[in-house]
């Protein structure tokens, strides 16, 4: 089974990213044939400056290094650094109704959210589906808000055998219900862009400051509280026990859950889970040319796979002659 999933390197990576998708990416590296690249070609969608981009792609390759992926067992590379996607993207694009990219969602929540509305911005769930159409993946690991970008992805290879006849494995999407959307401190889906993250390498005076600035209601303390509708709590529950869960559980319910007592709380377990993986990003970033030799090699292996369909697709579409 060929299991595949990008993450764009468009600011810090979040507990949202981690929980939503690279915690599930890492647990399949044992079992799977597994894919992870980082999409600096979408970050650039909404990232114009060069110097930043750049940083940020090692980051992201530090940050997943640090979390547990071994390059040894899965392919990790950068987008950009397999040309042939772009080659497949235009061809998608032919084939893509302008309805199907008008009904994202994502499109219009980002520009209402002040992102500018680029051509480049309108057609992101198509390189999407050449990212993912390209290695013939036949799982893709995501967080909720991608569905929509995976329905195309669908979409766009169906069209494709029909009219070329049988060349893409049609994607399916796996998502976690648990983990599907995990809130940001305003209580939105935490987004990189939308500045209200707990970013996964937080630590000290900064992650206290933000976990305290979670949004809760001014529900007093010894009322009962829907645990279901409180984004702390959502939260809570991916870093606490089972059996702390449940307790806290309780006290929402009955009463006594005192929001301060439980971000502290919430502090401590966030500092303690990341704290191995702290330390090893440090590592990992004091030595470029190592994350560098790591990426290029990635690459090399993501495009030996990537000519083979992109072959089959020239053939087929009438661009060999
Ligand atoms: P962002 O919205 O922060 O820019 P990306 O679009 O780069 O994040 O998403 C990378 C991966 O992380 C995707 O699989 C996405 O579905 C997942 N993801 C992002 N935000 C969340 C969230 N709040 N909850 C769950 N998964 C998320
Ligand atoms: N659009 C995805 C996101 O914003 C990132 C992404 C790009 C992706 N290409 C992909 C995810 C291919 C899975 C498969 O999160």
């Amino acid at each position: 089974m060929k299991i595949l999933s990008g993450i764009q390197p468009s600011g810090k990576l979040h507990i949202g990213n981690y929980f939503g998708m690279m915690k599930t990416m890492i647990s399949h590296m044992e079992t799977s044939e597994l894919y992870v690249f980082i999409v600096d070609l979408h970050a650039l969608t909404s990232v114009h400056d060069g110097q930043r981009l750049a940083q940020s792609t090692l980051e992201v390759a530090a940050d997943f290094l640090a979390l547990g992926l071994d390059p040894d067992k899965c392919i990790f590379w950068v987008q950009s650094d397999v040309p042939e996607v772009c080659e497949l993207t235009w061809v998608l694009s032919t084939l893509t109704p302008m309805g199907l990219l008008e009904r994202c969602h994502s499109y219009k929540d980002k520009v209402a959210k002040g992102i500018t509305a680029s051509h480049g911005l309108f057609s992101y769930p198509v390189l999407m589906a050449a990212d993912i159409l390209l290695y013939q993946a036949d799982r893709v690991p995501v967080g909720k808000d991608q569905k929509q970008h995976l329905e195309v992805a669908r979409d766009l290879a169906q069209k494709f055998n029909n009219e070329f006849g049988e060349t893409f494995t049609i994607p399916e999407p796996a998502i976690s219900e648990q983990t599907a959307i995990v809130p940001g401190v305003d209580g939105q889906k935490m987004s990189k862009s939308y500045d209200n993250t707990i970013p996964i390498f937080m630590g000290g005076k900064p992650l206290k400051k933000r976990i305290m600035s979670i949004q809760t209601d001014a529900t007093p303390v010894e009322e009962p509280k829907n645990p279901d509708t409180c984004n702390l709590y959502q939260i809570f529950k991916l870093f606490a026990n089972q059996q702390r869960v449940s307790e806290v559980h309780d006290i929402y319910v009955n009463g006594g859950a005192a929001y301060g007592y439980i971000k502290l709380e919430l502090f401590d377990l966030i500092s303690d889970y990341f704290n191995q993986a702290r330390n090893k990003k440090a590592e990992f970033l004091a030595d470029p040319a190592e994350l560098h030799r790591i990426l290029k090699d990635g690459a090399e292996k993501a495009r030996e796979k990537a000519v083979v369909t992109l072959d089959i697709v020239r053939q087929r579409v009438g661009l060999r002659y």
